[in-house]
């Protein structure tokens, strides 16, 4: 059945009555998305609170968004999400035993260095790193921790670094910096929140007791974890519409309806949002009314990075036994730096599969890119590091995050200046988190991108979706009277405003001394 109505009726229909136009589907819980955070939500609310009236609406043919699988040469690949960051406790490495998803120790000792003369020989590289690793990093997280002790502001990651003694000056010096910091997070220093970086590298790779990573190559794809997870829902596929994209979300005090590309109007009592913060940033979903000053505020000030993995099939293999290669490029810091062997033992033997990474800017401007000038552009490195014989590719395969409206980029950097009751803001419910439930709290938020802890992995992504759904559940059971955990966030904003410094004699500063 498809429905059409002009928005502006729809709008003004809701507002006076949820019912008064006719929706296609009805439903208590509309989760929008079907990535780790939704299946993960949506498997808590019917296995754990018995709740099974709930509808996903997603954009795709299938459950698993960023855990996206694709193919090169015949061999399974993983344009998003790829490793298990940090074992031990780590509920991502417990669903990957449950389903027994295949996946190796990534060994980051295995590593041949080169710069703008093709092998670095002097170990100049290495040092270099061993320096940023052994010395820089520990005196920048023991700083970190005493500024929040003392309750001192955040500043960006570069303060930090230079802070603690570490000023990249040399092509080594800035390689080694990427390596830690950027190819992890997708941003550059001076972008980053020095103390909420500092803070999820403590959380993801010290707090689950084992920092370990492991990089996943499973034929069916890390999506398995998700597909798993479904599978185990009674009726999945009659709680899902698969290749419907939401266009605009309409709430208020009496619920919510959601509606899609091709029409159909989903009405329902709550909803849990898991789109990306790239796409909550951007207009490809509307909500009606507009998101409230506070919320805007907050999804505004975060960052959504972008992690471009470039996969290349060669005819042979003309590299080295080893994991990774890192090249210091002479004049442009990250440039086509980290390389990664699929070929190499226990991954794809004769598999002849590198990956390159970009970040930032640089995976902005190859995405714009055709992919002869992407080709050209990486074999301009490779015969730097590698000498001018080496063979062209066979083929080259990588997704451009940024552009897709599904995503708008690949994960959540914290930026600097942006706040933690910002970050409470991001996943507070709407229209009101503050209003006696349930009418404050209709449309619920969750994601990587909404986690303190976890942003930019796949466990924010599982505890969020956890937490929200809990959440929801007791909103459907008992009316929300679990308010006062979610209601946080307008107050800390408030808080911060009464918090702000008066400015005496019409603002400006008298000097002391004169
Ligand atoms: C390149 C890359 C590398 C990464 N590397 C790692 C890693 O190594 N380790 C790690 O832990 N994490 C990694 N991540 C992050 C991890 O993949 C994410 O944290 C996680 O998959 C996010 O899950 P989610 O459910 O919150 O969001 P998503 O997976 O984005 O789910 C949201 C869903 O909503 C759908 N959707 C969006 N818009 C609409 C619309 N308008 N209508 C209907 N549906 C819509 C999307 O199709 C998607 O299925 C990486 C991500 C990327 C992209
Ligand atoms: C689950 O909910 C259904 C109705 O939706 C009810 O019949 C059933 O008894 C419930 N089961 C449990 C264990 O609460
Ligand atoms: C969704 O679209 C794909 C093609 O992209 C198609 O193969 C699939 O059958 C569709 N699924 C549904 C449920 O419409
Ligand atoms: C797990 O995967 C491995 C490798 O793909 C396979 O050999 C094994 O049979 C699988 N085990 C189970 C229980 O599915
Ligand atoms: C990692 O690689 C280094 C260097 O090749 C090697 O010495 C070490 O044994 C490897 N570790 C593991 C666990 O394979
Ligand atoms: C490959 O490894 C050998 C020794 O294992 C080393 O001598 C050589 O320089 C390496 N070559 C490159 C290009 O890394």
């Amino acid at each position: 059945m498809r429905f059409t109505v002009p928005l502006l009726v729809l709008a003004l229909s809701f507002s006076l009555c949820v019912s008064a136009a006719k929706a296609d589907r009805k439903t208590t819980v509309v989760i929008l998305g079907a990535g780790l955070t939704g299946v993960t939500a949506a498997k808590a609310l019917a296995l754990e609170r018995n709740i099974t009236d709930f509808l996903i609406i997603e954009a795709l043919p299938e459950v698993g968004g960023r855990l996206k699988q694709s193919s090169i040469g015949g061999y399974p690949i993983e344009v998003g999400g790829n490793w298990i960051q940090g074992l031990g406790t780590n509920p991502i490495w417990a669903l990957a035993q449950k389903y027994n998803v295949t996946n190796r120790f990534s060994n980051w000792s295995s590593i041949d260095y080169f710069d703008g003369g093709g092998h670095d020989f002097d170990g100049k590289l290495e040092e270099a790193f061993a320096r940023y690793e052994d010395e820089a990093m520990p005196k920048a997280e023991e700083i970190s921790d005493l500024r929040q002790e003392r309750g001192q502001i955040d500043l960006n990651f570069r303060a930090g670094l230079n802070l603690a003694g570490w000023r990249a000056q040399t092509p080594y010096e800035k390689t080694a910096e990427y390596f830690s910091f950027d190819w992890e997070y997708a941003e550059p220093p001076v972008q980053s929140s020095y103390i909420q970086n500092i803070n999820s590298f403590t959380y993801n790779f010290e707090g689950f007791g084992d920092e370990n990573n492991n990089f996943v190559y499973d034929k069916r794809g890390f999506r398995a974890i998700i597909q798993g997870q479904a599978d185990e829902i009674p009726n999945f596929n009659d709680l899902i519409l698969y290749n419907q994209t939401v266009t605009k979300v309409f709430y208020g005090e009496n619920g919510v309806n959601v509606l899609t590309a091709d029409g159909t109007l989903i009405e329902a009592e709550f909803a849990l949002c898991t789109f990306s913060i790239g796409v909550l940033q951007n207009t490809d979903v509307l909500f009606e009314p507009e998101l409230p000053e506070w919320k805007k505020d907050a999804i505004a000030n975060f960052h959504m990075a972008t992690y471009l993995k470039i996969f290349i099939q060669f005819p042979s293999q003309f590299w080295n036994e080893t994991e990774f290669s890192v090249y210091a490029d002479p004049d442009e810091r990250g440039y086509y730096s980290v390389w990664q062997s699929l070929s190499a033992k226990g991954f794809f033997p004769g598999s002849n599969i590198l990956m390159v990474t970009l970040t930032s800017d640089q995976a902005y401007q190859a995405e714009l890119q055709p992919e002869e000038e992407v080709t050209a552009a990486f074999m301009s490195v490779l015969r730097t590091m590698y000498g001018p014989k080496i063979p062209d590719p066979l083929e080259v395969v990588f997704h451009r995050w940024t552009l897709d409206p599904l995503f708008r980029g690949t994960f959540m950097n914290w930026g600097a200046g942006a706040t933690v009751a910002q970050q409470n803001a991001i996943r507070a419910p709407i229209p009101d988190p503050d209003t006696p439930s349930p009418k404050g709290q209709r449309v619920f938020f969750a994601g990587e991108g909404t986690s303190r802890k976890y942003f930019g992995y796949l466990q924010g992504a599982y505890f969020e979706g956890r937490l929200a759904s809990g959440l929801i559940a007791d909103c459907v059971d008992n009316g929300c009277l679990t308010s006062e955990k979610t209601a946080y966030a307008k107050r800390e904003i408030l808080e911060e405003k009464t918090k702000k410094r008066k400015l005496v004699g019409g603002g400006l500063r008298k000097p002391i001394f004169k």
